[in-house]
Formats: C-alpha cells, sequence, structure tokens
C-alpha cells in the first residue's frame, strides 16, 4: 500500500503534482508548521523563560515519539533533534572514535557543511574526497565508484548507523 503525504503539503504544494525533493528547508513545509510555529510565539509569550520546561519535557518528547513511530524504530530515545549542521556534524564525530575521520563528501555541499569539513581537514581531523557534482547525469556512477564497500565492517555507513541509534564508536569500526 502507498501512503500519500501530500495533502499535508497544500500550502506549499497548492494544486500542483510535481515532486520536490531537495533537503533541509528548502523542501516543502507541512501544514501543520504553520499553525505550530504561530503556537510557539503564543507559548514564549505566556510562559516567558518557562517555555523551556514546556519544551524539553513535553514538546520533543512528543515528536521524538511521532517520528520513531512513523520511522519504525524501537526506541524514540534513539531520535535526537540538533539545532544546525555544526551540531549534526559534531555529533556525528563525536561516535566516531579513529582520527583523521574519512569522509566522502561532494563538490555541492552547502555552506555551512563545507566550511565546517574544510576547518576539520586543517586541523588534521579528517580526510575529505570530494566528488564532482557536475555533470549531473553521470553523478551517481562517480560517486558509486569512490565508495568503497567493505571499509565499515558492518556493511553500512557510521554515519548511517548513527543516524539509526544504533551506535557506531565501538573499536570495531575500520576506517
Ligand atoms: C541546504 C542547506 N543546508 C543547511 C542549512 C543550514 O545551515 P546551518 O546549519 O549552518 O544553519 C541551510 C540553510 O539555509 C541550507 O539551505
Amino acid at each position: 500500500m502507498t501512503t500519500s503525504w501530500k495533502h499535508h503539503f497544500s500550502r506549499f504544494l497548492g494544486a500542483g503534482q510535481w515532486l520536490h525533493a531537495a533537503a533541509h528547508s528548502h523542501h516543502p513545509w507541512p501544514d501543520v508548521s504553520f499553525e505550530a510555529q504561530q503556537q510557539a510565539w503564543l507559548d514564549a509569550a505566556e510562559l516567558i523563560d518557562g517555555k523551556w520546561e514546556l519544551i524539553f519535557n513535553e514538546v520533543l518528547p512528543q515528536a521524538q515519539a511521532h517520528l520513531a513511530r512513523r520511522l519504525n524504530l524501537p526506541s524514540a530515545r534513539t531520535l535526537c533533534f540538533a539545532g544546525n549542521t555544526h551540531e549534526f556534524l559534531l555529533r556525528l564525530l563525536s561516535c566516531i572514535e579513529h582520527q583523521p575521520v574519512r569522509v566522502l563528501s561532494t563538490d555541492g555541499e552547502f555552506h555551512s557543511f563545507s566550511r565546517q569539513l574544510r576547518r576539520l581537514e586543517q586541523a588534521g581531523r579528517a580526510q575529505v574526497e570530494r566528488v564532482a557534482t557536475e555533470p549531473y547525469a553521470s553523478f551517481g556512477e562517480r560517486r558509486a565508484a569512490r565508495t568503497r564497500p567493505g571499509r565499515c565492517t558492518r556493511g553500512r555507513s557510521p554515519a548511517v548507523a548513527v543516524l539509526r541509534g544504533r551506535g557506531c564508536a565501538g573499536p570495531g569500526w575500520r576506517w
């Protein structure tokens, strides 16, 4: 059975039938986020400093539970929220003991990520391979050619393992 989520995106998609697959804030936002943003403002106005109790004790656990249910995860506690790319990257890096970390990236990353990666390279904490994104038609082949299977002992990238909440920091990881 196919589940359609289109009706949740009516403000962004309108009646359009087009498919939009961009990541981050460039993707269509669900309709519910309009009311949610207004509610956040009202919560702040009502609770002022007390808003953080509401956010950390109620809003975030509820959001974790919703996502865990949708993603069929064993525990909502395996999900965490990060405010920006910097925090996301540092959380991933903190799970990998071996340094320098090897990163397969592209020459088309967003500014904040590419800048932080360059800094990590400069500090000797990352070795980065950048695959050219253009010509786009053959990008998949180029990237696949640079992805060397078997480099990670559990058969998937640590980043994916981290995202799945299984942890990846064990000494078993070979890079
Ligand atoms: C594609 C993309 N990635 C990431 C970000 C966020 O960057 P940062 O985490 O540095 O705020 C943005 C912000 O506009 C973006 O457009």
